[in-house]
């Protein structure tokens, strides 16, 4: 197969959805759609959460919540189709946007009931960052939810993006019946049925046909019919070429749990989203169709083998062909590796592959040389731009609980850093260690990994922060005068950078206004400016 045949075949894209609104579910129903698992079982069979999704981490199943970002891959009517899942838990932000990097699509899954919740909107603004294609599943509909025009309207409002309905529900919760498709001109009836796959479908030849009374008697025909007219009449025609340019997002209704509306949503998926894109560089943007291979690290999952301290570095290919047991360039070291064991993650099964294409993510076993964000190329110089740190927002010192155990603290600390668990920062007198996240939850993952991984154990002392920024200066002598004089308030990253801990947002903003030389910015993505 030719390089643009195996990226035509292909589509990768992520869930996303605010914690409980279904995505776990959505995933394992498509999953199963796709013949990639057999259990049709209610969701929390357990079993099927542990092997097909995303539990890698012990603390994940301690939690249910689902932590880790993890990739599967199925083939269904001739594509093969990778999702990547997020996690939704918003102190595991950062993870989720590194993941949307990495994806040429999302869906985005919302609660009848909840509409738009806070999670949702904050996903879809990076979405909205990379005009990222949506497609909307409005999940649990046989629960009491929300009007369908109201939740159409908050979408619209909160979401900032066009929606267009492809779908049209008939009724909700206990009045709900299905929903008519408007695509296809057909029915899909709703039968409750939580184990089997959806077979209820009513072929007719429009909205008109009086086959809709005799289904759906005439009072809900009637809805239907001025509903219908109404949504056409307002959302104009679908455009693919507008859903592609992230401007307008199709929507469909259904019910993950009881594997509603879930065929509709895939083989509408398979239709329209867009195959695996490019991605910029330094050195300008990178087709797919490059013929040389390239690709990035977005993640980094330690220990999926708690005897060994391996770990998998997540690559997503760019462009070309990737190939088992050759070389290629790491640019941030400048150091030619090669991969013998590169695996790909069909659903539960990680096997080994020899060869890997554009949209492809795969796994690279890796002892600790990677770092998010890596590029590797074929030879050539570029890195992959858009995977930026963004400051984080709770700051504690690292106290070290067991001086015996320094040296695994430190590894342990470094490893987990350059994971993307969390951000290091060195602070003087003292070469004391500053942990930055986004979350709390990241402070117990860390004690919990520091222990049960490292031996090591530690404690955190608050550090009232605000914001960490990076600086640059034209003249870098202006930077030397700020760090002399804010001494007490200077850091240095992992990559030394000069990073201001700015306590409140007020003395932010003073420093901005007193050295109006410097720079303060608040992701990392200036330095990949700098080389651009
Ligand atoms: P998440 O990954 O987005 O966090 O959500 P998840 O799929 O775990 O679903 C959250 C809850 O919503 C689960 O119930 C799940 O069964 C339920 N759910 C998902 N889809 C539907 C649907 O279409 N209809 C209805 N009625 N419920 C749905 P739970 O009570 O939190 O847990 P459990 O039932 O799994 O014990």
């Amino acid at each position: 197969m030719s390089l643009q045949e195996e990226i035509n075949k292909r589509r990768t894209f992520g869930i996303i959805s605010h914690p409980d609104a279904g995505k776990t579910t959505l995933t394992e129903k498509l999953l199963l759609f796709g013949g990639a698992i057999q259990t049709a079982g209610a969701v929390k069979n357990n079993k099927i959460k542990k092997t097909a999704t995303s539990d890698f981490m012990e603390i994940e199943k301690q939690r249910g919540i689902s932590v880790a970002t993890s990739v599967m891959a199925f083939n269904y009517r001739g594509k093969k189709i990778n999702i990547l899942d997020t996690p939704g838990h918003k102190d595991f932000a950062e993870d989720t946007y590194r993941t949307l990097t990495a994806v040429d699509s999302v869906i985005l899954v919302i609660d009848c009931a909840n509409g738009v919740e806070a999670q949702t909107e904050r996903l879809m603004e990076v979405c909205r960052m990379r005009n990222t294609p949506v497609i909307v599943f409005i999940n649990k509909m046989d629960r009491e939810g929300r009007d369908a025009f109201d939740l159409l309207d908050e979408l619209e409002e909160k979401l900032s993006i066009k929606v267009r309905p492809m779908s049209w529900p008939i009724g909700i919760g206990a009045t709900f019946r299905g929903v008519y498709n408007m695509h296809r001109d057909n029915l899909n009836l709703f039968s409750g049925n939580k184990t089997e796959i959806e077979k209820d479908v009513v072929e007719i030849q429009n909205i008109e046909d009086s086959l809709l009374e005799e289904v759906i008697g005439k009072e809900d025909a009637d809805i239907l019919r001025e509903e219908v007219e109404l949504v056409n009449g307002v959302y104009g025609n679908f455009s693919r070429e507008k859903y592609l340019s992230g401007e307008v997002a199709p929507v469909y209704f259904g019910s993950a749990l009881n594997n509603f509306g879930v065929q509709e949503l895939l083989d509408s998926f398979v239709e329209i989203s867009p195959t695996p894109q490019g991605r910029m560089s330094d050195k300008g943007f990178i087709e797919p169709t490059h013929n040389k291979f390239s690709g990035f690290v977005f993640k980094i999952h330690a220990n999926i083998d708690p005897k060994h301290r391996d770990r998998i570095a997540f690559l997503r290919i760019v462009s070309g062909e990737f190939k088992r047991n050759t070389f290629y360039k790491n640019i941030r070291l400048d150091k030619k590796v090669k991969f013998s064991n590169p695996t790909s993650f069909m659903a539960s099964n990680k096997e080994v592959i020899d060869s890997a294409y554009p949209g492809d993510v795969i796994g690279l076993y890796d002892t600790g040389t990677f770092k998010i964000g890596d590029t590797l190329t074929e030879g050539e110089d570029f890195i992959f731009k858009g995977i930026p740190s963004f400051s984080p927002e709770i700051f504690k010192e690292v106290q070290n609980d067991a001086p015996m155990k320094t040296k695994q603290l430190e590894k342990g600390i470094a490893q987990l850093t350059d994971e993307g668990v969390a951000q290091l920062f060195t602070i003087q007198p003292g070469n004391r260690k500053v942990i930055g996240t986004v979350g709390e939850l990241q402070f117990e993952v860390i004690q919990y990994r520091l222990k049960h991984e490292y031996n090591a154990s530690c404690s955190f002392r608050h550090r009232s922060h605000h914001k960490a920024c990076w600086l640059t200066a034209e003249d870098e002598e202006k930077i030397d005068e700020f760090v002399r004089r804010k001494s007490s308030n200077i850091a240095y990253d992992k990559d030394g950078n000069t990073v201001f801990l700015a306590d409140s947002p007020f003395l932010l903003s003073q420093a901005e206004a007193d050295y109006p030389e410097i720079k303060f910015h608040t992701t990392s993505d200036f330095k990949l400016d700098k080389k651009g």
